[in-house]
């Protein structure tokens, strides 16, 4: 059994998902604090049976072309942008992601950001950290803009996108939704309104991205969208950076053409200190940690390493995303 090798591509995975990978492969881990470069990992996957990695690595024809014995690429993330699954189903590679683990933690933290950038939180702790608040509480003083009661936009209903929609439920709020695939079970389950992508935009209050990065989503928030949306309007993306247009959304915040935003993710990440956002009062900002909580992070690489042991028995994994490679 342990003639299996698989490369994990960090040195975060908990012991107990290298364990459980180590019952059936030998492995072998990157260990620096960055993604490993490039030549590395092109090295480093020529011999192995199994990828397991996180967001940051290209997995992409000229990477599976070195990897001869590659037989599953275990993605530690739900999205899998970073994979070219084509490349990898021609070359009869598995692929998995973790769906479900996360969503519950993800939904929290785009809640987290709606929060905190319309009731300015985190404007408000430096505030009061910097002695800013000298005189006495007065009626004005850091007022933002309330939560409760306000229209949700979530531009795409997923699993992430249903969760937060329960949630905004408890807060009042009244639901809009647009996906390029409609789920009436959920419109009554939430009582959330199908609507056209322009009227999303127009009505939201909250817009609050839930597609994942596709050719069709990839900078499908741009001018044109924020021009649409009310200027007392925020978005939230706790989706993809690239879903967003950056550029754009940097003069719509700049000219007030929306009120804010908040972000766990980036078009390029880790963020420029240059972009232009980290100067901005009116936005709340966050290092892609909304699946992060200690407890969602293991399960997530608990399931990539089971899912790494299943393929290498020659089961299917539970979280192939590719299933035509099992019928060739
Ligand atoms: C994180 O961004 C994920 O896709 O799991």
């Amino acid at each position: 059994m342990k003639d299996f090798r698989v490369y994990v591509s960090t040195n975060e995975v908990p012991a107990q998902a290298l364990e459980i990978v180590g019952s059936i492969a030998k492995v072998k881990v990157y260990e620096g604090k960055a993604a490993p470069p490039r030549g590395t990992l092109l090295k480093e996957v020529q011999e192995v049976d199994g990828l397991f990695c996180i967001l940051t690595e290209k997995v992409d024809g000229e990477l599976l072309d070195r990897a001869k014995k590659l037989k599953i690429v275990a993605n530690m993330a739900v999205g899998y942008d970073n994979i070219d699954l084509a490349e990898a189903t021609k070359r009869k590679v598995m692929v998995t992601n973790t769906p479900g683990v996360l969503t519950e933690t993800v939904a929290d933290a785009t809640m987290a950001l709606m929060l905190a950038v319309a009731r300015r939180v985190v404007e408000a702790d430096r505030y009061v950290r910097e002695g800013g608040w000298k005189l006495r509480w007065s009626p004005m003083m850091m007022v933002g803009s309330d939560v409760y009661g306000k229209t949700l936009g979530i531009y795409g209903l997923g699993r992430i996108g249903a969760a937060v929609a329960k949630r905004a439920t408890g807060f009042g709020m009244k639901l809009l939704y647009y996906d390029a695939v409609r789920n009436e079970g959920l419109e009554r389950g939430y009582g959330i309104e199908y609507v056209t992508f322009d009227r999303l935009l127009r009505e939201s209050d909250f817009l609050s991205v839930h597609v994942p990065l596709l050719p069709e989503t990839k900078k499908s928030v741009g001018a044109r969208e924020f021009a649409l949306m009310k200027r007392s309007a925020y978005l939230i993306n706790t989706a993809r950076g690239s879903v967003v247009d950056e550029a754009a959304l940097i003069v719509a915040l700049k000219d007030g053409r929306i009120a804010g935003a908040g972000l766990d993710v980036f078009e390029d990440e880790p963020v420029n200190p240059k972009n232009g956002l980290l100067k901005m009062e009116n936005v709340v900002l966050a290092p892609h940690m909304a699946s992060g909580s200690i407890e969602t992070r293991t399960a997530m690489a608990v399931m990539a390493a089971r899912n790494i042991v299943a393929a290498l028995k020659g089961e299917a994994p539970p979280d192939l995303l590719n299933k035509e490679v099992l019928n060739r």
